[in-house]
């Protein structure tokens, strides 16, 4: 996948948990070598990818959700919003911008070869309520609710994820 998730894991740990010394222990907890260059606007391979955040949760003590959190948290609240922030413009509210995820997604990944973005269902049962169902072959579910919850942080919302079956999350708003 687009190099722009593996180099916000590595900044993340950079800044934040322990500095470029644990980034060095994560990656040779995952069997790569010391020097292990992450350019975001190239592919990493997807295996890769999980295997970092597999394990940068042992090396920091911690399950892969709460990983996956903390990823979603400085992806969406730190990450994008420096590097993609035209994306962040247009909507108004958490709701508008989950809304918008097929659209970032294919446009991020336009150009580049064999690009698998990850598609999203929606359901709206009433105006507080949002579906949302994950799909892709990829198969990092625990990623995708991390993420979902900080877009809630991002706009200063408090909404409500609750991880349903079939790789949904049900969001509750609080719009009047
Ligand atoms: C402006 C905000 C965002 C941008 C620019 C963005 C961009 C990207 C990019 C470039 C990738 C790599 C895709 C590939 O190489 O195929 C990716 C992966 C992913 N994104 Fe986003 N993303 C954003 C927000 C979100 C949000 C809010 C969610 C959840 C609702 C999300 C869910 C995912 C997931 C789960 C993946 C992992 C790849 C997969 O499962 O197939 N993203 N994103």
């Amino acid at each position: 996948m687009k190099g722009s998730i593996p180099d916000s894991l590595q900044e993340l740990i950079k800044k934040h948990h322990g500095g470029p010394g644990m980034w060095k222990k994560i990656l040779e907890h995952a069997g790569l070598p010391h020097d292990f260059k992450i350019y975001a606007h190239k592919d990493v391979d997807d295996e890769t990818v999980k295997t970092l955040i597999d394990s940068a949760a042992k090396v920091l003590g911690i399950t892969y959700d709460e990983a996956a959190d903390a990823f979603g948290d400085y992806w969406m609240n730190e990450y994008a919003p420096m590097k993609y922030f035209a994306f962040f413009n247009r909507p108004r509210t958490a709701k508008e911008f989950l809304l918008e995820m097929n659209r970032v997604h294919e446009k991020i990944t336009a150009k580049v070869e064999n690009a698998k973005p990850p598609h999203f269902e929606y359901k709206t049962p009433d105006r507080n309520t949002l579906i949302m169902k994950y799909e892709s072959e990829r198969g990092m579910y625990p990623i995708f609710v991390g993420l979902v919850r900080a877009v809630g942080k991002y706009y200063k919302e408090d909404i409500k994820v609750l991880r349903s079956g079939d790789n949904s999350v049900k969001v509750s708003f609080n719009y009047v």
